[in-house]
């Protein structure tokens, strides 16, 4: 059975799923790979088809598996699938081009962070709705953070109360984000960055723990933890 997204939504989220997960060890790409049966992409198109205000998803999946994504994800959500580039940035800015007229908001949440809540989706939607050219969601940061060099030797303490840890998604006017991808240059690690460069302003919303991003075997423990205590 497919499940119908909502025809009256207004965000398009795009979904970044083509990395190869060198940092999980060897195996599968990242997003294939399984939590709890299942793998990560499952579990974030899944959770990002429960919100309300979604109207598109696009899943950039790696070269190889394009195929093998949309038969694996037709069951959980109409879903586009394109083929991922060689880094995030490429991936998101494909993802980007293939969606259509219509959703005038636009998410991109790493399939990573596979446990997303759908209200996260919502609230960041709901700021951008609300006049804001881009959001992110941040948590504080919890441990004190040193400035070292090269050797290892600290040069310094940074005030952590003025830095935030960056969660996806990241939500923009789909103006902004598609000007963005424009003037890219170097590519980096966030879709926030591309904006700044533009002058744009970014305001933050909470996030949430839920939205750990799956990097090492411990993440993939970790969520396998949180989905047995009912994520
Ligand atoms: N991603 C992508 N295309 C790439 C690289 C990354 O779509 N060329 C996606 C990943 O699939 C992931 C998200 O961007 O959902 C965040 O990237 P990261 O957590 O770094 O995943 P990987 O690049 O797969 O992991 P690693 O850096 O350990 O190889
Ligand atoms: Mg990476």
């Amino acid at each position: 059975m497919t499940a119908q997204l909502n025809p009256r939504g207004d965000v398009a989220v795009l979904v970044p799923a083509a990395g190869t997960g060198v940092r999980l060890g060897p195996g599968a790409p990242k997003a294939l790979r399984p939590l709890a049966g299942e793998p990560l992409l499952v579990h974030a198109v899944r959770r990002i088809a429960a919100a309300p205000s979604v109207h598109t998803i696009v899943v950039a999946a790696p070269a190889a598996d394009v195929e093998s994504v949309r038969s694996m994800l037709a069951p959980v959500a109409p879903v586009i699938v394109v083929p991922g580039g060689a880094e995030r940035q490429a991936s998101v800015a494909a993802a980007l081009a293939a969606v259509p007229a219509g959703p005038e908001i636009v998410l991109v949440h790493d399939a990573a962070r596979a446990l997303i809540p759908p209200d996260l989706v919502e609230s960041v939607a709901e700021a951008v709705r609300s006049g804001h050219d881009a959001v992110i969601p941040v948590l504080p940061v919890v441990d004190t953070i040193k400035e070292v060099d090269a050797g290892g030797r600290v040069l310094g303490t940074v005030d952590r109360s003025a830095l935030r840890a960056v969660q996806t998604p990241q939500g923009f006017r789909r103006s902004v984000l598609t000007a963005g991808h424009a003037a890219a240059g170097d590519p980096l690690t966030d879709d926030a960055g591309l904006v700044e460069k533009q002058g744009v302003a970014v305001v933050c919303v909470p996030g949430s723990e839920h939205a750990l991003k799956i990097t090492r075997p411990f993440d993939l423990a970790l969520a396998e933890h949180l989905l047995a205590a009912g994520a």
